[in-house]
């Protein structure tokens, strides 16, 4: 079967969160199983473009409304990745140095139309298009829909809700922007009085995947007003657990760390780490140390931290360390208590992903207090690397973290307050401090198997069954 992902998304040529992991990891398993996997995906000016050179395999022009636009599709001149990567580039829309921004409508939309005008020209078509998020979320209307696109119809498509928090609503004044259609069809893209690309997306892709079993349950309770819309299409929707990427995320060769290490030699690997994490940020290197990793916004429910942070460094001998960028107010917040917390506590505000490799292999414990986490990838990163993952029940960290009070590995806490969390970090201490059971959890963790393996087949079941 060949596939074509289509993503805003791709490790390592451009990433915000774990969907660039994803769909920079998927792809090369779906290979490995056989199928000759491919993703499209904008061409952003960022390091990966500008450290590269390209190709031009096709050239021509798309129509938005009344406004045309040159679209160029790329590929690299050298083999990068372990499958093709072909860019989108419209260089009136989308060679910007940021993925998203404020108002991503036209781009994207520019975005999907080039996919599918070159799609309409190849000699060897995709036999299965897999759409990532709202971006992408117009595809499945366009390709049952637009005239234009009639004659791809019968490719079957589905959609993987990554996070259904961001459906990227655009008003009716936009409709015409879309290659024309019937008009009694307009209500597939309707939610609300609004133009949905995610709920169009549900509606008309022929299977609506989402990254793991729980938050599949979750959706049809809170998913940010298409509950309903969920529950009802239930038949064509399924959660398949998202992998990780376990040549990308190996202690014993990632390239970034600063010791390497297996599960022989754990306590002296994760030690070197450590040791520079506490060097570089002031921390106390004998003392336990917490650190958090990701985007600063509600749904990772970092707005508890100010409040945790401070009871947890009056109350217990432990350090933090923050990596994250995000809301404003937040940054500030977290920026701001470091001067209180001199030597326990220390932030960097920014996107480094070094500094992520080297915190999941030098922190002991690893905070995720979620309110929504759809997967979650950095907790199976945290225990591929030997890092105790202490996180909120919900959506794929309920499917993937099992307490130690219940024969388990992590540290798990139902709701997100302070108070849960404060305690658990609590409970945490008491673990560190219980030298022989914590380095027992230590090597258990390391051995749980989260590769992409097993769900890249799940994948290809799915597709399958509608092939
Ligand atoms: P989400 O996609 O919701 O942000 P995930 O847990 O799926 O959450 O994936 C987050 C990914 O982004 C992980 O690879 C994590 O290490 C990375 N990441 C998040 N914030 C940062 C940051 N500030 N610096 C480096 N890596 C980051
Ligand atoms: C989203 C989710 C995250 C998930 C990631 C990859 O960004 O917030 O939980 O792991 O997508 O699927």
């Amino acid at each position: 079967m060949k596939i074509l992902h289509v993503s805003a998304e791709c490790y390592p040529i451009a990433k915000v969160g774990g969907l660039a992991d994803v769909v920079g990891a998927l792809p090369k398993y779906q290979n490995n199983l056989g199928h000759p996997t491919s993703v499209i995906m904008p061409f952003y000016d960022n390091k990966f473009t500008q450290t590269n050179t390209f190709s031009k395999i096709y050239e021509a022009t798309l129509i938005l409304g009344e406004s045309q636009f040159v679209f160029n599709i790329l590929k690299t001149k050298d083999k990068i990745l372990d499958f093709d990567v072909f860019f989108v580039d419209i260089p009136e829309l989308l060679f910007k140095d940021y993925v998203y921004s404020a108002d991503d409508t036209n781009r994207f939309l520019a975005f999907q139309i080039a996919v599918l005008d070159w799609i309409l020209i190849l000699k060897e078509q995709p036999e299965i298009i897999h759409c990532h998020d709202h971006h992408t979320g117009l595809i499945p209307f366009m390709l049952q829909e637009s005239f234009k696109y009639q004659s791809l119809n019968k490719i079957p498509v589905i959609t993987t809700i990554h996070n259904a928090q961001y459906q990227g609503w655009f008003g009716y004044d936009k409709l015409h922007l879309i290659p024309e259609f019937d008009s009694s069809k307009t209500g597939l893209l309707d939610w609300n009085n609004t133009i949905n690309p995610l709920a169009a997306a549900i509606k008309c892709a022929w299977r609506v995947t989402t990254v793991s079993p729980s938050y599949m349950e979750e959706l049809k309770e809170n998913a940010n007003g298409l509950e309903a819309l969920l529950s009802h299409e239930t038949n064509k929707c399924v959660g398949i657990l998202n992998g990780i990427d376990t040549q990308v995320w190996n202690p014993e060769t990632d390239h970034y760390i600063i010791k390497n290490y297996n599960i022989k030699t754990v306590r002296s690997g994760r030690q070197g780490n450590k040791k520079w994490l506490c060097k570089q940020f002031n921390l106390d290197e004998t003392k336990p140390l917490f650190a958090f990793i990701g985007r600063l916004v509600g749904e990772k429910g970092v707005d508890v931290f100010s409040e945790v942070f401070k009871n947890s460094l009056e109350k217990e001998d432990i350090s933090i360390l923050v990596l994250g960028s995000g809301q404003a107010e937040t940054e500030n917040e977290l920026n701001n208590l470091k001067a209180s917390f001199k030597g326990k506590y220390n932030a960097y505000i920014g996107y480094d992903e070094r500094l992520s490799h080297i915190i999941y292999a030098g922190a002991d414990f690893l905070l995720m207090p979620s309110r929504v986490e759809p997967c979650g990838l950095n907790q199976m990163y945290a225990l591929r690397y030997g890092t105790i993952p202490i996180v909120r029940s919900i959506g794929g960290l309920k499917d993937t973290v099992i307490d130690i009070n219940n024969d388990g590995f992590g540290l798990c806490h139902n709701n997100v307050n302070a108070e849960e969390v404060e305690y658990a970090i609590q409970r945490a201490t008491l673990l560190y401090n219980d030298k022989t059971k914590f380095k027992s959890i230590r090597k258990k963790i390391m051995t749980i198997d989260h590769s992409w393996d097993v769900s890249a087949k799940e994948y290809i079941n799915l597709y399958q069954s509608i092939y």
